[in-house]
């Protein structure tokens, strides 16, 4: 019997694949429609403490190999998914995880607060967007993360991990998890989009998407060997003391499989979900069975984080 459960901050998931924040979890519809599917968890779109409708369109295209998008973080605001977890956790069994993308510190203050009084079961904060316009990635900023941590630690009552950007140099790395190990921080979810992208078509010789004259972060296949990257390095960095979820270029359960072997003790989904629908969730875990199942592989944790190296 081939077992893909996982445990992550505490909380039991049936499965180790589901949807990564951003794609079809907006409204309660979609969240319904994820408490329905295969997905092991119901992940929210990251929300603001106002609503906002994000960036002109278009501001989302399918690429060849994955996706750009720079679509400003549209969402209800925060108040309708306090409401929506409350509907949502009555009806459907499965973990719930919100997630937080706030404008200003004291905004993130306000909105971890106000989920420690939902049934919610865990916070994926998300200072990694390249999407606001007029702001900075803020995961790239290691002392506005220390300050961020800092204050959030003090009230967040709800255990909660911080999606990352994607990082490229080794100094970095060692920052963030040096920041990382100072605070109560009990997962991290790697990688965001690869930021700064630019997809033009050659036969009108315009940018595909709108916002940021085209700029916008990149997605899918593209991003794989980055997301592996990361979640490789932050396992060895953080003595596995700090899960890592891992999201970036997941289309297959081999892409599952490699990210598990890498470190991760979950996968997210982003845009093969968009692509492909709810049956993603499904086929990715059926096909990491398979795999488990020829390599004589019963659990995760017979082959999580042990990678070989040449
Ligand atoms: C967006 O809404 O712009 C995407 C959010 C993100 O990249 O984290």
């Amino acid at each position: 019997m081939i077992n893909v459960s996982t445990i992550i901050a505490g909380v039991k998931l049936d499965g180790c694949v589901f949807n990564a924040s951003g794609i079809r979890c907006e409204t309660l519809t979609d969240l319904e429609n994820l408490a329905k599917s295969e997905s092991a968890a119901i992940l929210t779109k990251s929300c603001t403490l106002e609503a906002r409708k994000g960036n002109p369109i278009p501001r989302y295209a399918n690429l060849e190999y994955g996706s750009i998008n720079s679509m400003g973080l549209p969402n209800p605001g925060y108040k309708a998914y306090l409401k929506f977890s409350k509907i949502i956790k009555k009806k459907y069994k499965k973990p719930f995880i919100a997630s937080i993308c706030g404008m200003t510190l004291s905004d993130n203050i306000k909105m971890f607060k106000e989920f420690n009084n939902t049934p919610i079961d865990l916070i994926e904060f998300n200072p990694g967007s390249p999407n606001t316009i007029g702001k900075p990635i803020v995961g790239y900023d290691f002392t506005q993360m220390d300050r961020l941590l800092n204050a959030i630690s003090k009230v967040a009552k709800k255990p909660f991990g911080i999606k990352l950007p994607p990082f490229f140099e080794p100094i970095h790395f060692n920052q963030m998890a040096k920041v990382l190990k100072k605070y109560p921080v009990k997962f991290i979810t790697c990688v965001n989009t690869l930021g700064h992208g630019l997809a033009i078509d050659p036969k009108t010789e315009r940018a595909i998407i709108k916002p940021k004259n085209g700029l916008g972060g990149i997605a899918g296949k593209y991003i794989k060997p980055t997301g592996l990257g990361n979640v490789r390095r932050f396992y060895e960095l953080l003595d596995d003391k700090i899960q890592i979820i891992g999201v970036g270029g997941i289309y297959t359960g081999t892409d599952a499989f490699e990210y598990i072997l890498a470190g991760a003790s979950a996968v997210q989904i982003g845009t093969a979900f968009l692509q492909k629908g709810f049956g993603i969730f499904e086929t990715v875990q059926d096909e990491l069975t398979q795999i488990m199942k020829a390599k004589g592989y019963t659990k995760l944790s017979d082959f999580r984080g042990k990678l070989k190296t040449l």
